[in-house]
């Protein structure tokens, strides 16, 4: 049987193994009928060797939908095509895989997906090439949950679903509780503060990696992007966000190592900055490299210092030199009492922070905003030029505006400056759950005229 085109001549998508046909334009971009004025959320960007063909891309999901033990350990499966697919055949620009361990104990659950061996590649292919095939890049988050690594599922830990209680994985769900590492080791330092024989904690203690232990984790990151590349992937997201590994070296309040891995800014640096070298190294020249960070932990007022929005700036202004292309601008998961200022802006504001500062130094670095963006206006003017929104500066504590009944944060009405866009690209996570056709539903409220996959032709835009 031939899969090559069918009877009007499609040729279908190349490299794959059964027919899909090339959509005659790229879903989630503007076609020949449009008129509207295309805002920069609609155009396309290219990075390197590749072209997003809009601004609006998946930010890395958890879906802890892998298996915990035998030869699949870790492999994505069919769950994921089915999941990460359709944000693509949507019109999505780039669509993220979740947080992928780089070792077996990288994981954040037994049940989270790895790239710690080559028998992962074949799978991570098929996921890869299905995102691609819809004209949307694949791009995959590397990671190391250090001391947050080994919990469970968080389905499986209370009752209520959606929960954000953690628990202990033990040995019998196929977690590690030996091998949990960080920084630093002992009891004192699970992420909770609380031993791992409190029967109400939810972490185990780490063992604090000896400086062999991290020549060996660099090189694994650096396997793991090498394997990614095999895979057919076109992007690479390093985590160093929300309290895994790296930010726990980042920060002064997880780090107190005395050796070159800890200390000042420098020291507390060099991890990561051996690991986006050891990347860059391996994948080629032509290939997207993103990092995301927590751009600050929240805990500004800490006597031991802590890892803040202007940490974020030095670092920032190093990544382009480093061959970092894109900074995805996210916050907080190192300390478990940080109160966090949820508000739609929360995350934008920093990212326009740190844009600016990277800016006004002359370096050329894209910055990705995250955090509560659910709306198409809201996610137009991050990025337009003289549209752009403010509320102070990122980290002055501008109180949580919630809906006291539903518990839903509100939308803060703010007035727009016309200065700089705040960011180059959103990220949108829960949304793209909610509605995995947001990005025709964006297009729709703001009057643009888009590509829809071939399939789905019949259904009439105007009636969104
Ligand atoms: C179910 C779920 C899983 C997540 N998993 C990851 C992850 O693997 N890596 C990551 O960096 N962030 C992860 N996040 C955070 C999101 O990428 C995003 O930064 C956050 O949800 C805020 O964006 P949103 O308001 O659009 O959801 C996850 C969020 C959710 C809701």
């Amino acid at each position: 049987m031939s899969f090559t085109r069918d009877n009007h001549n499609n040729p279908g998508v190349k490299g794959l193994p059964y027919f899909t046909p090339q959509h005659a334009v790229s879903p989630g971009t503007p076609n020949a009928k449009n008129t509207a004025p295309v805002p920069t959320l609609f155009k396309p960007l290219s990075i390197r060797g590749s072209t997003l063909r809009n601004r609006i891309l998946v930010a890395p999901m958890c879906q802890y939908s892998t298996a915990a033990f035998g030869p699949e350990t870790g492999s994505l499966t069919d769950y994921h095509i089915a999941t990460l697919g359709h944000y693509a055949l949507k019109g999505a620009a780039l669509v993220f895989i979740e947080a992928t361990g780089v070792q077996p104990s990288g994981r954040i659950s037994p049940n989270c997906p790895g790239l710690w061996s080559d028998a992962q590649i074949p799978a991570l292919r098929r996921v890869s090439d299905f995102i691609n095939s819809q004209g949307a890049l694949s791009g995959i988050q590397l990671a190391h949950a250090g001391r947050k690594g080994s919990t469970a599922a968080p389905w499986t830990t209370s009752s209520k679903p959606g929960s954000k209680i953690s628990a202990r994985a033990g040995a019998d769900v196929g977690g590690w509780p030996e091998d949990v590492v960080g920084p630093m080791g002992g009891e004192e330092w699970t992420w909770d503060g609380k031993s791992s024989t409190d029967p109400s904690g939810g972490f185990w203690a780490p063992r604090g990696l000896t400086e062999e232990d991290i020549s060996q984790l660099v090189e694994d990151w650096a396997s793991a992007a090498e394997r990614a590349v095999k895979a057919g992937v076109k992007v690479i997201e390093i985590h160093g966000a929300h309290g895994y590994l790296i930010h726990q070296f980042l920060s002064p309040i997880s780090n107190r190592r005395r050796d070159k891995y800890g200390g000042g800014f420098e020291g507390r640096t060099r991890l990561l900055i051996e690991i986006i070298t050891a990347i860059r190294k391996v994948i080629p020249e032509t290939m997207p490299l993103f990092l995301r960070i927590s751009s600050t932990e929240w805990q500004e007022t800490s006597k031991l210092g802590s890892w803040d929005v202007e940490s974020s700036i030095r670092l920032a202004k190093l990544l382009p030199d480093l061959g970092v292309d894109l900074l995805d601008v996210s916050s907080g998961g190192n300390n478990p009492q940080a109160k966090i200022p949820m508000h739609n802006n929360y995350q934008v504001a920093i990212a326009d922070r740190i844009r600016a500062a990277v800016k006004a130094d002359g370096k050329e670095l894209l910055i990705g905003a995250v955090g509560l963006i659910t709306e198409a206006e809201q996610a137009r003017d991050i990025l337009e030029e003289g549209g752009a929104t403010r509320t102070g500066n990122g980290t002055d504590g501008v109180e949580a505006d919630i809906d006291k009944e539903t518990k839903a944060v509100v939308q803060m009405t703010e007035t727009k400056d016309g200065g700089a866009p705040q960011a180059d690209v959103v990220l949108v996570a829960r949304q793209f759950m909610r509605e995995p056709e947001w990005v025709f539903r964006v297009a729709y409220k703001l009057g643009l005229d888009i590509g829809w996959p071939s399939q789905f032709l019949r259904v009439s835009f105007q009636k969104l």
